[in-house]
């Protein structure tokens, strides 16, 4: 079966303290995941080994939010995959919009990316998405496969399975704007066709969709019952204690 995965993306916010009460908080709150739940915190690169440390008694996982696609080199301000295998963490957050925007990263660059970070066994959450105007224009569908064709479909069956998509709508993020349980529910669908299209149902089957875009302890659990939401990808909300403590337990 496949995870359901409650993923906090704090992005570049949190002094050292600050980030340390954050997880100490969420480790006190003692939530017994059951097998098929995860919770994995992707956090700024300075706090990976204390983030590691505050987790090492439970099995929640860290993740990174980013990596770059050369093995080691001079390339200046950059991580990679090794650095990040040799911390032990096991996850990396790939193509968030915010990089695509900000980065100018493309699908091809963010194939580089995923090759890399697999065969270090380090997991992609791959974000995938489309802004406003795409969805005005109603081509939000098209847009959306073309990011998983472009950057994922060289992957073979057993790899794209080792894949996490993290759909987020642009125009929801950090806007408190969510979609509606079925404007999400209907675009992870259209994701999960067009890899069973290419893959089969079964393996499509296997690969967990996470949603993004405004999640909060108030909007989680209708988000999640969705029958093609696996869980969320949460920035804001993924900052307070008792929001996040919520939002893992309104996993399904
Ligand atoms: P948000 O961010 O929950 O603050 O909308 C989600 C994300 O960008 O991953």
């Amino acid at each position: 079966m496949r995870k359901q995965i409650a993923a906090a993306n704090w992005k570049m916010n949190l002094t050292i303290d600050k980030a340390e009460s954050l997880l100490d908080g969420i480790v006190s709150a003692g939530i017994s995941l059951s097998g098929n739940h995860l919770a994995v915190f992707a956090v700024p690169f300075p706090y990976l080994q204390m983030a590691q440390q505050k987790i090492s008694a439970t099995n929640y996982f860290i993740a990174a939010q980013n990596c770059y696609s050369k093995k080691s080199g001079a390339y200046t301000g950059e991580t990679s995959v090794e650095m990040l295998q040799s911390l032990h963490i096991k996850y990396v957050v790939l193509g968030h919009s915010e990089r695509r925007e900000y980065f100018q990263e493309s699908n091809s660059f963010l194939a580089e990316k995923v090759n890399i970070a697999l065969e270090y066994n380090i997991t992609p959450i791959f974000c995938c998405g489309e802004s406003l105007s795409i969805r005005e224009a109603g081509t939000q569908n098209d847009f959306v496969a073309k990011q998983l064709q472009e950057s994922l479909f060289h992957l073979s069956a057993t790899d794209i399975q080792k894949i996490v998509i993290a759909y987020e709508p642009i125009w929801a993020i950090g806007t408190g704007k969510t979609a509606t349980s079925e404007q999400a529910q209907e675009m992870h669908a259209s994701l999960r066709n067009v890899l069973a299209e290419k893959y089969g149902k079964e393996v499509a089957g296997n690969i967990s969709i996470l949603y993004g875009g405004s999640v909060k302890a108030s909007n989680a659990k209708e988000i999640f019952s969705q029958p093609d939401v696996d869980g969320g990808l949460v920035g804001g909300a993924s900052l307070i204690v008792d929001e996040f403590v919520t939002i893992i337990k309104s996993l399904k």
